[in-house]
């Protein structure tokens, strides 16, 4: 039989999924008060089930404060255009209504320009008191005995709850360094961005950005990965993967869109986003690009000496490490890995034009006919015999093995395979010359970033942190 569910038990399934766990909860009463204007917000937490949020924000009037727990009641929207040009966090008006009904709740509050304030206090959804009460401009809103009706769910609150709480309010506190957050017994000051971001973390990260984006990152310490899409700490799983790709330890990194592209109503804790506008991610994909990687302006063509004249200056080497500069940044190169990408990349280039000395096979190799093309690319010496060709001389470089390989693959990639095992160690450089030669070569490198065994070929730092250190202003 099929049966309507009685209205309690609708609200209270509704309920439950607006108020999940205590972090939910507590992340529905951060966010309104940073909808209500707040310079400042306190967050006490004793446990997960009991918690306060308390902020100087405009206050919800006398009459009004009934309403707050009323489901579907808003401050916020009024129409559903209106949701397409949404600067607020909440928007649903669905919260307060469902915390009221899993804990006793307790607001007090005085709007801006009200003589009195008052208090409202709820249990499990029944409001039992409201009467005029004494407060400063703002609203304090507290949760006691969270899910005290709703024992599967405070059971399976977890230990790391209470941590995982002072966590998400830090995340707020990141994106809103302009307002002044007391959590516990930390004080975070207003300041700028950075500097907040730097007293949460602990960790000065490096900076870069481009119109709408905002990247801080470290690449030597652990400490932080989030992304904000408009100041709303979010999920954004294909940017977090370009991200990672970078081998960043910590990140942060704000986004902003215009409000009308991007769908956060996806879910109510809004923490899944739909970004309708797809040149987002490529300017992300964009700014990762230009940061990490060479300066692209650099050709070395020109003379032997070319390197006091471009961007990229040569600054020594020690024969492990070679020390170059441009405008902003320090570049440290390993010297042996830039030496294996300069010989693999000459190799490749050799063995395409035939430059590379030949030597005998023994016994010759016999190989199928159709395989003739390629083995004549890779600059063997063969004779056709039947449906077979026999291969008699091949590049010194490349073994018969590797012509066995062609069956299953391209030529490219078994000159490519050839190409690492022929680079080894066992180069020296004789003076600075040879230094500078070695590194014009690289330059013109097709790829400049690892060598042919994978590994980075350098590492950056922008001037700007040592100036910092030492105390000194970049120019
Ligand atoms: N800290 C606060 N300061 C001022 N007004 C608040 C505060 N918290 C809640 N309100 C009021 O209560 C209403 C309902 O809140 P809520 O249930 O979270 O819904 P929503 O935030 O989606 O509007 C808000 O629209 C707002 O008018
Ligand atoms: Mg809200």
């Amino acid at each position: 039989m099929i049966r309507k569910l009685p209205q309690e038990v609708v609200r209270r399934i509704a309920s439950g999924q607006i108020a999940e766990s205590p972090r939910a909860v507590l992340k529905e009463l951060l966010e309104n008060a940073l909808d209500a204007g707040a310079r400042k917000i306190e967050v006490k937490i004793e446990s997960p089930f009991n918690f306060k949020v308390i902020d100087n924000g405009e206050g919800i009037g006398y009459r009004e404060l009934p309403l707050t727990v009323e489901r579907f009641a808003t401050s916020k929207i009024r129409e559903f255009e209106d949701l397409k040009s949404l600067k607020t966090y909440g928007f649903r008006g669905e919260a307060l209504h469902a915390i009221a009904e899993l804990s006793h709740l307790t607001i007090k509050s005085r709007k801006r320009g009200e003589e009195v304030g008052g208090v409202l206090k709820v249990v499990g959804g029944e409001i039992r008191e409201h009467r005029p009460f004494p407060f400063k401009e703002g609203t304090a809103v507290e949760v006691r005995e969270l899910f005290f009706n709703a024992p599967v769910r405070r059971r399976a609150t977890s230990r790391s709850e209470k941590g995982l709480m002072v966590r998400l309010a830090k995340v707020y506190a990141m994106c809103h360094p302009e307002v002044e957050f007391t959590i516990g017994s930390e004080r975070f000051f207003r300041s700028s961005l950075p500097e907040r971001i730097y007293r949460l973390t602990g960790i000065r990260l490096q900076r870069v950005s481009s119109n709408r984006i905002e990247l801080f990152f470290s690449r030597e310490e652990r400490g932080v990965k989030q992304v904000f899409v408009n100041r709303r700490p979010v999920s954004l799983p294909e940017v977090e993967k370009l991200l990672e790709e970078k081998r960043l330890k910590s990140y942060v990194l704000f986004i902003e869109v215009e409000p009308q592209l991007v769908d956060f109503n996806l879910t109510p804790s809004k923490e899944r986003v739909l970004i309708e506008d797809r040149s987002v991610i490529r300017d992300v994909e964009e700014l990762l690009k230009e940061e990490f990687s060479l300066p692209r302006l650099i050709t070395a063509r020109e003379s032997s000496r070319i390197t006091y004249c471009t961007p990229l200056k040569l600054i020594g080497s020690d024969g492990t490490v070679i020390v170059a500069h441009d405008g902003e940044n320090y570049y440290f190169f390993d010297q042996h890995l830039i030496h294996e990408r300069v010989n693999y990349e000459r190799l490749l280039k050799a063995l395409k034009r035939r430059e590379i000395p030949l030597s005998e096979v023994h016994p010759p190799l016999e190989l199928p006919e159709e395989l003739k093309e390629k083995a004549e690319r890779l600059g063997a010496l063969f004779f056709e015999e039947g449906e077979r060709i026999v291969i008699y001389k091949i590049p010194e470089i490349l073994k018969p093995e590797d012509f066995k390989l062609l069956e299953s693959k391209g030529v490219e990639s078994v000159a490519e395979i050839a190409c690492k095992r022929a680079i080894k160690a066992g180069y020296r450089v004789k003076d600075w010359m040879e230094v500078e030669e070695l590194f014009n070569e690289y330059l013109e490198c097709e790829n400049r970033e690892s060598c042919p065994h994978g590994r980075p070929i350098y590492y950056k730092i922008p001037k700007r942190r040592i100036y910092n250190q030492l105390g000194r202003k970049l120019r």
